[in-house]
């Protein structure tokens, strides 16, 4: 199954009756194991979690530590497009040069990278004083 399509089917899991919005990612780790995630909502709005941050979080509870692709999936009219935190997290597993795969799901897909989703990151570089 392609990466596009396991975040597809985890979409469907997702846990979204306030924003109405699922969202699947599917991220292939360094490893060759590809975990999936959805996004969780909760009646407490701000608690909701995002699919990739369910992703990422299977990938650390399964041993991996570095994103090799990442897809995102989304009913939307554009690729959808990962929030700021998002591409915070993405950025602290994954090098600027991984491709981001950006769908929706009638398969509009948009290709990109990490540095082009967030340039400028702030990485632990900056803390190498300290
Ligand atoms: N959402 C994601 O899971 N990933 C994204 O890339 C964009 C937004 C979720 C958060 C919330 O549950 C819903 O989509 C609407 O914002």
């Amino acid at each position: 199954m392609s990466l596009i399509d396991t975040a597809r089917a985890v979409r469907r899991n997702a846990h979204a009756p306030y924003s109405k919005f699922k969202v699947g990612a599917a991220i292939r780790a360094a490893s060759g194991t590809i975990y999936a995630g959805c996004n969780v909502e909760n009646v407490a709005y701000p608690e909701g979690t995002c699919a990739e941050a369910g992703a990422i979080a299977a990938m650390i509870a399964g041993g991996d530590t570095r994103i090799a692709e990442i897809a995102v999936i989304a009913d939307s009219p554009k690729p959808v497009s990962p929030c700021g935190g998002c591409r915070q997290k993405i950025a602290e597993f994954a090098d600027g040069d991984v491709e981001v795969i950006l769908a929706t799901t009638d398969n509009v897909v948009l290709k990109t990278t990490v540095a082009d989703l967030l340039p400028g990151v702030f990485d632990a570089d900056y803390m190498s004083k300290v």
